[in-house]
């Protein structure tokens, strides 16, 4: 199969793809999508063998309205509800109770299932087109870092997808939130673009343990998805966190170079004059959080276009969008960090 490559205005012929049990690739705020029609089993379960992705790892359904969302799920709380009218559209998934209407392989037979509205012009045009809800995953092969171009998903999927509307560059750069809504209090499944503290001022959140990779042995994660390793380039990633963080990189990087590896070094604009003997990954500036976290997924796989054997990391504060775009370093660095003083 060659994968069409579709523009923007063409969200009529990819609609009419979807409607066919075909899989497109679309750009939606956080991250580039891979849609099938939500409520056709067997085109979702073709999601799964394109990607590459374990069985068990259940998907977002993506819907055009909060009103969509309400007739495809069971009962919703009303401050679940909240939720919607403070975030949607935009980058929060809501888990809320599953009713038969979708499929179980959308919720890889969960009784729950993960709902948003996404916050873009092409995605939200694709599913009033389609009339149908969309599952999506992000558009990557599994494990690989998700895609914030159409050309990151062809260099990923070309020849396994029907089609990629490209939309340019996504905002967000991290995936959405995801916030469990049937356990009380909620739970944060995945930190992304809508805060932590923007969630509690509207209702009382409490963050998954799974989030910071603490899953008891033998437990069932919540989110099956935080039990993969994710978002991992081919080098190996070495995220340097502490105070001393830029003497550490510069010693490590340093002895790593007298070994003959091919060194990188990904830090803040802020501080990448520290890093010159290195091959240097400019992350944004500390000033615009979103200028980190819109880069991130670029420059891990910018990191295997230059062939490197080892990416040095420099941490990041975990406050506001500090935590999703720590989260996916911790999950590339596989959870080996440097902590330091
Ligand atoms: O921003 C995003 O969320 C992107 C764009 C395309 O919308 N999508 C995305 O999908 O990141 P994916 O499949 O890569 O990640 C979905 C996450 C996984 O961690 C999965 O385990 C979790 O959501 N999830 C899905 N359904 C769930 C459910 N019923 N209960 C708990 N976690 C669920
Ligand atoms: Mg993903």
């Amino acid at each position: 199969m060659k994968t069409i490559v579709l523009g923007p205005d063409d969200t009529d012929q990819a609609a009419a793809f979807i409607r066919a049990g075909e899989l497109v690739a679309f750009p939606t705020e956080t991250v580039y999508g891979l849609g099938a029609n939500a409520l056709d089993a067997q085109a979702v379960s073709s999601i799964f063998a394109a990607k590459g992705r374990p069985q068990d790892n259940p998907l977002i359904v993506h819907c055009a309205s909060e009103e969509q969302v309400l007739s495809l799920v069971g009962e919703v709380d009303p401050e679940a509800r909240q939720l919607m009218k403070r975030f949607w559209p935009g980058p929060l998934t809501l888990v809320l109770p599953r009713t038969e209407v979708i499929p179980a392989v959308v919720s890889a037979g969960l009784d729950t299932v993960a709902v948003r509205v996404p916050d873009h012009p092409i995605a939200r045009r694709l599913i009033e087109s389609a009339g149908l809800p969309i599952a999506a995953p992000s558009a990557n092969l599994s494990g690989r870092p998700s895609p914030t171009s159409a050309q990151h998903v062809l260099t990923d999927l070309d020849g396994r997808i029907k089609a990629v509307l490209d939309g340019g560059e996504t905002g967000w750069g991290v995936e959405s939130t995801v916030v469990d809504c049937t356990t009380r209090p909620f739970r944060l499944l995945r930190p992304g673009g809508a805060t932590l503290e923007e969630l509690q001022a509207v209702t009382d959140v409490v963050v998954d343990p799974g989030v910071y990779g603490e899953l008891q042995p033998g437990s069932r994660p919540r989110s099956p998805g935080m039990k993969y390793r994710h978002y991992a380039p081919r080098a190996q990633v070495i995220l340097v966190e502490g105070e001393d963080a830029g003497e550490r990189i510069v010693s490590l990087g340093r002895e790593l170079v007298s070994q003959g590896r091919k060194v990188g070094v990904m830090a803040p604009t802020e501080h990448l004059a520290r890093y010159q003997e290195f091959i240097t990954l400019p992350m944004g500036s500390l000033q615009h959080l979103q200028q980190i976290s819109a880069s991130l997924y670029r420059l891990l796989r910018q990191a295997d276009d230059l062939g490197l054997e080892v990416l040095l990391v420099e941490g990041i504060t975990e406050v506001g969008l500090g935590m999703a775009i720590m989260n996916r370093l911790r999950r590339a660095a596989g959870h080996h960090v440097h902590q330091g003083g």
